[in-house]
């Protein structure tokens, strides 16, 4: 289990292809015994599904051996269409395999709970399309995650997290919701780093991977009360590139947030 202290590595702010390996059914099995998580997945799928939930032709074996491992190895029933992969498991589920060239492609699955991006608009892209949108990205590691994508070996799951800050404790922020970005005057109990926890899995049999997502929502007036946390965000936030400020939505914010976490934790 990561630590937020482990999302502000050492030194300046920097994409990293740092992944560790665990047990699939500790990402993808239940963890929510209140339900609420499902209950608002179901929400959002029965209210506008085609946002939500989508497959391609190439998607329909990923997602029958999804379903068979799902029934195997993490204590679900039986499911064949998309729509129950998005209602019955709590994470966000995506389903990818590589195409003549061997570039991997989105084939489809469940995302109820996106970061600012559309299903839509990323389904059928190579994963270099799909991360055009990051500046920077591409250049720093498309190929070490095409290597590490076409290497993947079955039975483990690779863990990684990607952070942010938004002004919302709403899961979903579809870009069609206009969820607004964070803005002036701050106020840091109306403010959460949003924790993308994400998860990596090969499935052999159709040579594809299933990409996992659960989202972790952190008030930052608590975030900021632990000295190490407090001191590697501010020092993520100060060195992070400006595009990547302009990215995230904290181009605006970013000044007086340093300012504010600084003055909270008493640097
Ligand atoms: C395997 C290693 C991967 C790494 C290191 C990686 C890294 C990243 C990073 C650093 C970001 C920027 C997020 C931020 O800082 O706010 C990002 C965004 C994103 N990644 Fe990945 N990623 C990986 C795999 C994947 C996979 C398999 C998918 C499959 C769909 C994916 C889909 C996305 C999407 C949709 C975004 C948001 C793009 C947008 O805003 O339009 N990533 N990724």
């Amino acid at each position: 289990m990561t630590t937020l202290a482990d999302l502000f590595p050492a030194g300046d702010y920097r994409f990293h292809l740092t992944l560790r390996r665990g047990a699939p059914r500790d990402f993808f099995g239940a963890q929510d015994p209140s339900g609420r998580i499902l209950a608002e997945r179901a929400r959002w799928i029965a209210e506008n599904p085609a946002r939500h939930v989508a497959l391609l032709p190439a998607g329909e074996a990923l997602l029958a051996e999804v379903a068979d491992i799902a029934a195997a190895e993490w204590g679900y029933g039986r499911f064949s269409t998309a729509a129950e992969l998005g209602e019955r498991l709590e994470p966000d589920m995506l389903l990818l395999s590589p195409d003549a060239t061997g570039a991997f492609r989105l084939q489809g699955g469940a995302l109820c709970f996106p970061t600012g991006w559309a299903l839509e608009d990323k389904l059928g892209q190579s994963m270099d399309f799909i991360h055009g949108a990051v500046p920077g990205l591409n250049a720093a590691l498309a190929s070490p995650i095409h290597q590490f994508l076409s290497r993947l070996k079955p039975g483990v799951a690779f863990f990684r997290d990607n952070w942010g800050v938004v002004a919302s404790d709403e899961l979903n922020l579809h870009p069609a919701r206009q969820i607004a970005a964070p803005s002036l005057p701050l106020d840091l109990e109306h403010l959460w780093l949003r924790v993308e926890h994400q998860a990596l899995l090969a499935l052999p049999h159709t040579k594809g991977v299933l990409f996992g997502i659960r989202i972790a929502l952190h008030r930052l007036d608590e975030v900021v009360r632990d000295p190490t946390v407090a001191a590697g965000f501010r020092h993520a936030l100060a060195t992070m590139p400006p595009e990547m400020a302009v990215y995230k939505r904290l181009d605006g914010i970013r000044e007086k947030l340093i300012e504010c976490v600084s003055n909270r934790a008493g640097f």
